[in-house]
């Protein structure tokens, strides 16, 4: 057995996977989210050890076999989150998290001290508010006293892991997100540091993400009735971790994952692909390799606000019965999904959501609809760039909530005009660290055979041509909004 720990933004997710790749016992347990000002979001890091330490002791409660059965764990992060520690390696101020949006001014100090040209060059990125890198900038210039004491950074599961395992590092899928890596060469920008006036000493020692970085600790065992023998295996980014998790380890696999944020994810074999910072490109959890990536802020979150807002009293499943029998274009309604602002493509964290065309026949159900075809008229602008790029994309892998419709998943084939396949169980960035701790036990000799071993395709929604023109010109409409 292998466990993937999933440290998300809400809860930490466990799972307990054998080796068929099933999923025999799974925890979740939760944690708050401290949002003291509009803009900021911060979580405690002693929230995620706690619960993280609680979850394993309740999987080893339930667990019928031994414990010594167990051979390793890894996991999976969101993140950029900032974790600044002391030279006691005490945390030195909450984490401050990927969703936090103070840091505009400091995005712009980046590109005026190390030139914007340059700083993509290096990074392969934006510098974006969610990045770690103007978090830690923020700090020191509005809290130098306790940016003084810190002695080292980490990001949200690397710190889980290091108080499970008592050793530091931090993996190159999720160093990619600091905008202090230089993604290509695989190593700390000293440049990016030394224009900024800061210390690379600051930066940990990087590993691959499947990586054996040691034991549990004697306490951890004590705490949670796991082995002295179980392996602590470095983990990866949550979007690299749900690319293994749902197989995206080849060129031209893509996946379209529609959870809170939504995410188009595509494989990329080399780390020289130049899409000028357009998506994000970050090192894959697969050693050496990479993916290109766009994200939609509010994608299920614009769901949950409109549900809230205008059917609180309604299930999710009766909101959304019956928008497969509203035709493509919701009746002439066409919604902008900006409620929080949108990274990919526009990276403005100002701009805001509308619906255009309303007509006093429209009913809940064609705003419901047009709410799922914003959505994904969304990430399809990243797919759009893809494909500007060259990449060819005809089959995408769909992950998290907007895998569990089947209007929804027939409105990605037609919107994405490509092959929309869904697995047979799918249980996203948590499979893939349990992937990436099976990997490292030496169970299989590739990410890849492991992946072919453990994840099946269940069912394939096809464009439907009709439909795929209408959209085409929808988007093309959409597009313009913006503007
Ligand atoms: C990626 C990003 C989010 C977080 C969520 O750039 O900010 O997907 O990883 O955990």
């Amino acid at each position: 057995y292998v466990i993937g720990v999933d440290l998300g933004t809400s809860a930490v997710k466990l799972l307990l996977v054998n080796k068929q790749g099933e999923v025999v016992q799974e925890v979740s347990k939760e944690y708050p989210l401290i949002q003291e000002k509009t803009g900021y979001s911060e979580q405690k890091p002693e929230d995620w050890v706690e619960q993280t330490v609680a979850g394993l002791r309740e999987l080893i409660g339930e667990f019928d076999g031994n414990p010594e059965e167990i051979e390793g764990l890894s996991f999976s992060g969101q993140m950029h989150g900032l974790v600044l520690l002391d030279e006691n390696r005490e945390v030195v101020r909450n984490a401050i998290l990927w969703n936090d949006t103070r840091t505009t001014e400091q995005c712009q100090e980046i590109y005026d001290k190390v030139g914007k040209n340059k700083f993509i060059e290096i990074t392969k990125n934006l510098a974006l508010e969610g990045f770690t890198l103007p978090k830690i900038l923020w700090v020191k210039e509005n809290e130098p006293d306790l940016f003084a004491k810190a002695s080292t950074f980490v990001l949200p599961k690397d710190y889980v892991r290091y108080r499970l395992s008592g050793a530091i590092h931090m993996d190159y899928s999720d160093a990619a997100g600091t905008s202090l890596l230089d993604v290509a060469n695989k190593s700390w920008s000293k440049e990016i540091c030394d224009d900024l006036g800061l210390d690379v000493s600051l930066c940990p020692p990087l590993v691959d993400s499947h990586k054996n970085v040691g034991k549990i600790t004697s306490e951890i065992v004590e705490a949670t009735g796991l082995s002295s023998e179980t392996n602590v295996f470095a983990g990866g980014a949550d979007n690299a971790c749900g690319a293994i998790g749902s197989g995206i380890l080849s060129e031209g696999k893509t996946f379209a994952s529609i959870g809170t944020s939504g995410v188009v994810l595509s494989y990329e074999p080399t780390g020289d692909k130049d899409y000028q910072g357009k998506v994000h490109y970050f090192n894959h959890g697969e050693q050496d390799a990479y993916y290109a990536m766009g994200v939609t802020l509010a994608a299920g979150h614009s769901l949950n606000w409109f549900k809230k807002t205008f059917a609180e009293e309604q299930s999710f499943d009766e909101l959304l019965a019956g928008v497969g029998d509203v035709p493509p274009g919701a009746n002439g309604l066409l919604f902008t999904p900006y409620i929080a602002g949108e990274r990919t493509p526009h990276a403005d964290s100002q701009i805001r959501s509308s619906f255009i065309g309303m007509d006093s026949s429209h009913t809940l159900k064609d705003f419901a609809r047009s709410v799922l075809e914003g959505i994904t008229f969304s990430l399809n602008e990243s797919i759009a760039i893809f494909r500007e790029n060259g990449k060819q994309i005809d089959t995408i892998y769909s992950i998290g909530g907007g895998a569990k419709n089947t209007d929804w998943l027939q409105m990605q084939a037609d919107i994405f005009n490509a092959n929309i396949v869904k697995q047979k169980s799918e249980q996203g960035p948590g499979m893939g660290a349990a992937m990436l701790a099976a990997y490292g036990s030496g169970w299989f000799s590739s990410l890849k055979e492991c992946a072919d071993t453990l994840l099946e395709d269940a069912e394939t929604y096809q464009p439907i041509p009709e439909n795929v023109e209408k959209y085409q010109r929808l988007f093309a409409l959409y597009k313009q909004v913006y503007q």
